[in-house]
């Protein structure tokens, strides 16, 4: 575990952060990449020895620089963390904004695709490859209003699942996690957005949100942290192929 080589994605901030922490305590070394220099920065103060970079995840050609940057600065990558992904408007379908909808795919999906295409040469290599997808509870419930995010984090299951298969041989393991209700400004955004197109409070769209788990109460970032080092360890060396729920026991889609 202390030698692995870690990418992380969108990690300046939020769910990234905190798995570049968990990550950094094991003694790992870590690269991380975010739109946001200045949380690059006030990230890079806290955990110092992280490499960081600026990079635009819906940018091809800043992909394409900075994964081999990444490559060079650690020595290699044993580890794809693809963290990086934007939730989109909360609208209906008719509502939509077209090109809110093609920015939530171009970040969440193509994004994904593009930093993982020139990332597999540099796994090979690693001989204990480890790929993670950070997909959502959106896929794997419907969410309406929020049909471009579901419907990129219900893609990337697919990605996931068709991806560990043409990487087993190379001994790549590639999983999904799907993290429900986080601590975090996300998802209270995320709250404001449904209290805005039903009509609730804010009060009553947390309790809705709380009465769909059977653990009532939000995840913390670090235990979606805990995961992601679990799976990227040695331990985790028999799980590939797989959408992992980490969401509180989630039963159902709250509107
Ligand atoms: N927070 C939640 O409740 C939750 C739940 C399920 C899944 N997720 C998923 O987990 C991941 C992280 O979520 P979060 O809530 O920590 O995110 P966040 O909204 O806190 O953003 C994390 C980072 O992404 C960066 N970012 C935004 N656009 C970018 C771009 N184009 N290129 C590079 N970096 C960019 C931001 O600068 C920020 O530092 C996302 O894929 C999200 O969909 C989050």
């Amino acid at each position: 575990m202390s030698q692995q080589r870690v990418l992380i994605t969108a990690g300046a901030s939020g769910i990234g952060r905190a798995i570049a922490q968990a990550f950094v305590a094991k003694g790992a070394r870590v690269f991380v990449c975010d739109i946001d220099e200045p949380a690059l920065r006030a990230m890079a103060d806290v955990l110092p020895g992280v490499h960081t970079a600026v990079c635009d995840i819906s940018s091809r050609t800043a992909i394409e620089q900075m994964v081999p940057d990444a490559a060079e600065r650690m020595g290699g990558i044993d580890v794809l963390v693809n963290n990086a992904g934007i939730p989109g408007p909360t609208a209906a379908v008719e509502n939509f904004d077209p090109d809110a909808w093609e920015r939530v795919m171009q970040i969440n999906l193509t994004g994904t695709f593009n930093v993982t295409r020139v990332a597999i040469p540099y796994l090979k290599q690693s001989g204990a490859g480890v790929i993670i997808n950070m997909s959502s509870v959106a896929g794997r419930f419907g969410y309406p209003n929020r049909s471009a995010y579901s419907t990129s984090k219900w893609g990337l299951i697919g990605f996931t699942k068709s991806l560990s298969i043409e990487l087993g041989g190379d001994g790549i393991r590639v999983n999904a996690l799907l993290p429900g209700a986080t601590d975090g400004p996300r998802f209270q955004q995320v709250l404001q957005g449904r209290a805005a197109i039903s009509g609730k409070t804010l009060e009553q769209v947390s309790a809705d949100a709380m009465s769909s788990q059977s653990l009532k109460f939000l995840v913390d970032p670090n235990h979606i942290a805990d995961l992601a080092v679990f799976l990227a360890s040695d331990s985790g060396r028999s799980i590939s192929g797989q959408a992992l729920s980490i969401d509180g026991d989630m039963q159902h889609t709250s509107t």
